[in-house]
């Protein structure tokens, strides 16, 4: 992948669909950052990221425990891990560190965040940041961005 791509999905079934494709593209420790507003469809298509790794348990809004890590029956590939990360109740980045969220982000699974626009420092070591907007009822874009590098 890239640059930046643009999509445009007309049904949640359709933003899973992209997530999975999206998975293939991942590299071990990959830190990828959801933006974009409330029902923008960031939990959707983690759900999507989920099935293509073959990583097992539920996406759900992880809103009241922070993370929820998802991992692989058996080790196949570098990738078995994945965290699922959401920010929407921390007040502050401190809090992120405190918790030791930290140790998470930065090995070879590959963590998920949502609202990582919450607090630039976060977003700031994001190797992927996927922008959602909400542009009807079904219809969301979804801009796909590798920061940096040449990958
Ligand atoms: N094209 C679409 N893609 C994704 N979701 C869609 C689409 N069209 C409608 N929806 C609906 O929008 C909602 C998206 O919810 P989702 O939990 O994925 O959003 P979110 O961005 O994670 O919100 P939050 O910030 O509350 O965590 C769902 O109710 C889903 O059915
Ligand atoms: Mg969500």
């Amino acid at each position: 992948m890239k640059g930046r791509e643009t999509h445009t999905t007309h049904s949640p079934e359709e933003t899973e669909a992209l997530g999975w494709e999206f998975s293939r593209k991942l590299l071990p420790g990959d830190i990828v950052g959801l933006v974009g507003e409330l029902g923008s469809g960031k939990t959707c298509f983690v759900r999507g990221v989920a099935k293509g790794l073959g990583v097992r348990g539920n996406v759900k809004s992880p809103s009241f425990t922070i993370i929820n890590i998802l991992e692989r029956e058996e080790r196949r590939g570098e990738i078995n891990r994945l965290h699922h990360i959401d920010l929407y109740r921390i007040r502050s980045a401190d809090d992120f560190y405190d918790a030791g969220l930290e140790e998470y982000i930065y090995g070879k699974g590959i963590s998920v965040i949502e609202w990582a626009d919450k607090f630039p420092e976060l977003l700031e070591v994001c190797t992927i940041v996927i922008r959602f907007s909400y542009m009807g009822e079904k219809v969301r874009e979804i801009v796909i961005q590798r920061r940096g590098g040449s990958a």
